[in-house]
């Protein structure tokens, strides 16, 4: 999705803005651009397409100035063009505005405006928000916004340069995320902290319908009525080396790799000398998840846990599909929002319904002072550090960490979890970073698999009960970043129809950590093997023997609890959708038509 950047000091703002708008590359975008202040002028350099065609640009005619804006754009109103990239100018071109979110009554406006005789020169609905806050302004930008507040509706982060107040930089929000870094005699803007770390780790949150008003020597928010308020900043723990490749051919390569520590540190984050911190209050009984894409699959394997440890009725919720269900709610239970970002549209709409219908609320997300993290009564941290590449991989492991760990908490309070049965999983956890490791050392037997499979016509990943849930997270990793196209299937119902399409070109994957299911798992690969498929089973290294009399070919992970092994198959799953997208030559990093964070429905 769109990528906003923002800088006032005394330095100069080309090269600031442009490093943040690459370091906002993976949230995905067609087109870029900037727009400086100097001597009271305004000057705009945009174009379709990548950064690096932005940079020619600004080599050839660099801005001086050390006000200015920047914006990655995903196109949803109009094609990813040089005109319709942003920053968007009035009639005038004295108001540059950015723009993240979607205006929903744009058409109305445009209408209005141009029978106020705006002449529009893009397709886009920010054109409208740059020429309305221009005829909104008589000498009082403040009011100016104040009114563009009432008079738009849907989402927007909107950063407004005004030729007319050179050393000012104004923003508001609503909907769409926006963070101000608070540096020495400068300000930052950004729609997402990465963006910022090189230059502060000191942020204020911005909250919906804020103003906030930036001046090198310091920031001023507003509501919308004009009241000052007095947000307290938070320090990021992030540093700017965690949002970058440290020699890695890929960000999403690194995150892999960085599973074993991030694993460990979200233990340490709950579980402590006595006991665990404060993980979902009270004893509910009934457990709802809702999510979307990867977050959606950890919630699955959230509902598994809550059964096996908690003995507690869980269940978990495509967020598109639940914001629009009927629902039943039930007195005792609660709503767990599952998210990386904390900023997924959807997600935040069916947790507004969850809260309309009464019920208790929770998130766990990866982004502190997200929209998520701001709005629930419980919120959770996962503790992965930032994850940049668009294909989610240490935020999903610490999410169905952080889920197991919930699970326990409560299984260890409600008496299905005997305290022994506690500290075994836990001291099984705390082996889990040292097996990680072992299999990301031996990562060269997926090389060779994927140069012999490189040309499939369809790949099939098969399970039962949790391993379903894992086998649709391998499915999802492997068809957005390498488009192979791909089907995640419970074992058992293959043969109700999809079994038409297995062949000797369609290989199947089975994922097998459950011991109880393993036969039956088994015997369907032995279905798909019987019609022609190449047969691959994952598991622990304790089932490999018995795989092996069905399975092609095996690949074994380290022993574990069973509870645990959903955090090690995982591994494998990852490492080869990364090795097929790399053989395929793929921007592993940002695959095609996807964002990193899906911030419109
Ligand atoms: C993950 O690999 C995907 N890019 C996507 O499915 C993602 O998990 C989904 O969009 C939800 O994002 P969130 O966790 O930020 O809410």
């Amino acid at each position: 999705m769109c990528g906003i950047v923002g800088y006032i000091g005394n330095q100069q703002a080309q090269p600031i803005l442009l490093d943040g708008l690459k370091r906002l590359e993976y949230r995905g975008y067609d087109s870029a651009g900037i727009a400086v202040l100097r001597d009271g002028k305004i000057s705009v350099r945009k174009c379709a397409g990548r950064i690096d065609q932005l940079r020619k640009l600004t080599d050839e005619k660099p801005l001086g100035g050390t006000v200015g804006i920047g914006h990655t754009r995903w196109a949803t109103h109009g094609e990813p063009t040089d005109l319709n990239a942003h920053p968007h100018t009035d009639v005038k071109g004295d108001i540059a505005i950015v723009h993240n979110g979607i205006i929903e009554n744009h058409v109305a406006l445009r209408r209005h405006l141009e029978g106020q005789g705006c002449v529009f020169i893009s397709q886009t609905d920010t054109e409208v928000a740059a020429h309305l806050i221009h005829t909104l302004y008589r000498g009082d930008m403040m009011a100016a916004l104040r009114e563009t507040i009432r008079t738009l509706s849907g989402s927007y982060a909107l950063a407004v340069l005004n030729e007319n107040e050179p050393d000012v930089l104004y923003c508001v929000r609503l909907g769409s995320p926006l963070v101000v870094g608070i540096g020495q005699g400068e300000m930052f803007l950004a729609s997402d902290i990465p963006a910022i770390l090189p230059h502060t780790r000191d942020v204020l949150i911005l909250e919906d319908r804020e103003i906030a008003v930036l001046r090198r020597d310091g920031v001023r928010v507003f509501d919308d009525l004009g009241n000052e308020k007095t947000p307290a900043p938070l320090h990021v723990s992030w540093d700017a080396a965690a949002a970058e490749k440290g020699g890695f051919a890929h960000f999403m390569l690194k995150e892999i790799y960085e599973q074993p520590e991030a694993v460990a540190k979200t233990l340490s984050a709950y579980v402590g000398a006595d006991g665990f911190q404060p993980m979902l209050p009270g004893a509910p009984d009934r457990v709802e998840f809702i999510a979307c894409g990867t977050a959606y699959h950890a919630g699955m394997a959230g509902a598994e846990y809550f059964a096996h440890l908690a003995g507690t009725e869980s269940t978990a919720h495509i967020a598109s599909e639940y914001r629009y269900r009927i629902l039943f709610p039930r007195e005792n239970q609660v709503v767990v929002a599952i998210s990386q970002s904390g900023e997924t549209a959807d997600t935040l709409a069916a947790l507004r319904k969850a809260r309309e219908m009464g019920a208790h609320t929770a998130a766990l997300t990866n982004t502190l002072g997200s929209t998520l993290d701001r709005t629930v009564e419980k919120s959770l941290l996962t503790y992965a550090g930032p994850e940049i590449a668009v294909a989610s991989t240490k935020a999903y492991i610490t999410q169905v960490e952080t889920l197991l760990l919930m699970a326990m908490d409560l299984g260890l309070r409600n008496g299905s979890l005997t305290s022994d049965r506690v500290q075994a999983l836990l001291s099984g956890l705390r082996e889990l970073p040292e097996k990680m490791e072992a299999i990301l050392q031996n990562r060269d037997f997926l090389q060779q698999y994927c140069d012999r499979h490189l040309h499939e016509r369809l790949m099939f990943f098969i399970g039962r009960g949790m391993d379903y849930s894992l086998a649709m997270e391998a499915a999802l990793k492997l068809k957005e970043i390498s488009y192979l196209p791909c089907e995640a299937y419970a074992a058992g119902e293959l043969k109700h129809g999809a079994i038409a399409l297995i062949s000797d070109d369609t290989p199947v994957i089975a994922i097998c950590t459950q011991e109880a299911l393993l036969e039956k798992t088994l015997s369907n690969l032995r279905e798909t093997k019987a019609r022609g498929a190449e047969t691959i089973c994952v598991c622990p290294q304790r089932f490999a023997q018995q795989a092996s009399r069905e399975a092609d070919i095996v690949w074994p992970v380290p022993d574990a609890d069973e509870m645990l092994l959903p955090l090690l198959v995982m591994l494998p799953m990852q490492l080869l959708a990364y090795s097929m997208a790399v053989a395929q030559g793929r921007d592993v990093d940002k695959p095609r038509n996807l964002a990193k964070s899906v911030t419109v429905e």
